[in-house]
């Protein structure tokens, strides 16, 4: 990413923030405070995906207590993702602009009022901007009133079937969504489609959540049709500020910079660490503590999955030297009272039992060398019954490291 269309003065990732909550209070919209990243039990889904998760319940009926043009900054955590973070643009935590019309304005005016935020509001040329839209399948016809929208207002317009459908899960609430794009390649004018090129970046999603699919899988219309927006802040911010991707924002740019020339990371490892200890500090932020289980599971891997980089690279590097600006900062940012002594607990804890984990496999591969047996068999018993990542075992067994991250 990166981009001509850059304004003259890149916005901070504040002011980016302050202009979106400006933008929908002057269009009546009630902002709501950002709900826990942690689901309560009775929700399959173990983190907050997404602006609309906490308010799932709210849309269902279509009404909600502070009335019907809503907007929230939520944070976000997917670990569905994870083997893509790293790239220019997914991160296990991010925020999520995002705003909602209960049964109030129709689909178009959010398209509208998307589109004029971003050229008007944020000054990216209308020129660099496409947008996709349903195309239609055999439950519900191609979505007409949002590609006359586009096509009025200049935007190019490209129609795909599954990825201009939105849905909350297997079931529950859904419906055809219009997402817009930005064009983030300097060096050439826009060209091709956002479906078939990656320099199209996308920035906002308008859904037309007007159906709920139930555990058959046949849809039902809601009651009370809604619109809900969402904006990943991150990915904006990057297209923005003209960096290369989101780790290249105000906001990333100091936990890369104390990963690389404190710890010494190169440029894949550090993009790992920042973005798995970023989400860790936030996880414990809203209360959670590592565990065998659930939610406190994902926190241990996603640690272990850090220090794991950090000792490849060198096993001296210890979590508990992240710097406190960095877990006070991400707390303000997410608008999360975070206390680093707090996070320094479970960062040493983790070291120390991750530690013993690594020393335990040592030991078992100093015997098994002794007995002359370290095949498959024996990496398989060290990661599925001694939990060691397959970077090291690889590492105890004396493999040659893949090359520089
Ligand atoms: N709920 C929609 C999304 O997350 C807006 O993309």
């Amino acid at each position: 990413m990166s981009g001509h269309h850059v304004p003259p003065v890149p916005p901070s990732t504040q002011q980016v923030l302050e202009t979106f909550r400006a933008w929908y209070r002057e269009r009546g919209h009630v902002l709501l405070p950002p709900a826990s990243l942690l689901r309560p039990g009775t929700d399959p889904v173990l983190f907050t995906t997404s602006g609309m998760h906490p308010l799932t319940d709210d849309l269902a009926r279509g009404s909600h207590p502070a009335g019907r043009r809503l907007m929230s900054v939520q944070r976000c955590l997917r670990t569905t993702d994870v083997d893509e973070v790293g790239d220019d643009t997914h991160l296990t935590a991010f925020q999520m602009l995002g705003c909602w019309s209960l049964g109030d304005y129709p689909h178009p005016t959010s398209l509208r009022w998307g589109y004029e935020l971003l050229t008007d509001g944020f000054g990216v040329p209308p020129g660099l901007l496409h947008a996709t839209v349903f195309g239609g399948d055999g439950d519900v016809p191609a979505d007409d009133d949002a590609a006359r929208l586009w096509e009025g207002l200049g935007v190019p317009v490209e129609r795909t079937v599954e990825d201009n459908w939105w849905s909350n899960g297997p079931v529950g609430l859904c419906g055809p969504d219009s997402e817009l794009f930005v064009w983030t390649d300097p060096a050439t004018p826009p060209s091709s489609t956002p479906t078939r090129d990656a320099r199209w970046v996308e920035v906002a999603n308008h859904v037309s959540m007007r159906f709920r699919r139930g555990t058959e899988g046949r849809l039902a219309p809601l009651g009370v049709p809604c619109v809900d927006v969402g904006t990943g802040l991150e990915r904006l911010v990057a297209v923005l500020q003209g960096g290369a991707s989101v780790y290249d924002t105000d906001v990333l740019r100091p936990w890369v910079t104390h990963g690389s020339s404190v710890w010494g990371l190169g440029p894949g490892d550090v993009r790992v660490v920042s973005d798995h200890l970023r989400a860790s500090v936030l996880l414990v932020g809203d209360g959670l503590a590592p565990g065998h289980t659930r939610q406190g599971y994902v926190l241990k891997r996603l640690l272990r999955r850090a220090l794991t980089r950090l000792w490849l690279h060198d096993p001296a590097l210890r979590l508990v030297d992240l710097p406190d600006a960095l877990v006070g900062g991400t707390g303000d940012l997410f608008e999360l009272t975070v206390d680093p002594r707090q996070v320094r607990t479970v960062l040493a804890g983790q070291q120390r039992s991750f530690e013993r984990v690594v020393a335990d496999g040592a030991r078992r591969v100093g015997r098994l060398r002794g007995a002359g047996r370290l095949g498959d068999d024996v990496r398989r018993e060290l990661h599925e019954t001694y939990g060691l990542p397959p970077e090291v075992v690889g590492r105890l067994l004396g493999d040659e490291p893949d090359g520089a991250a």
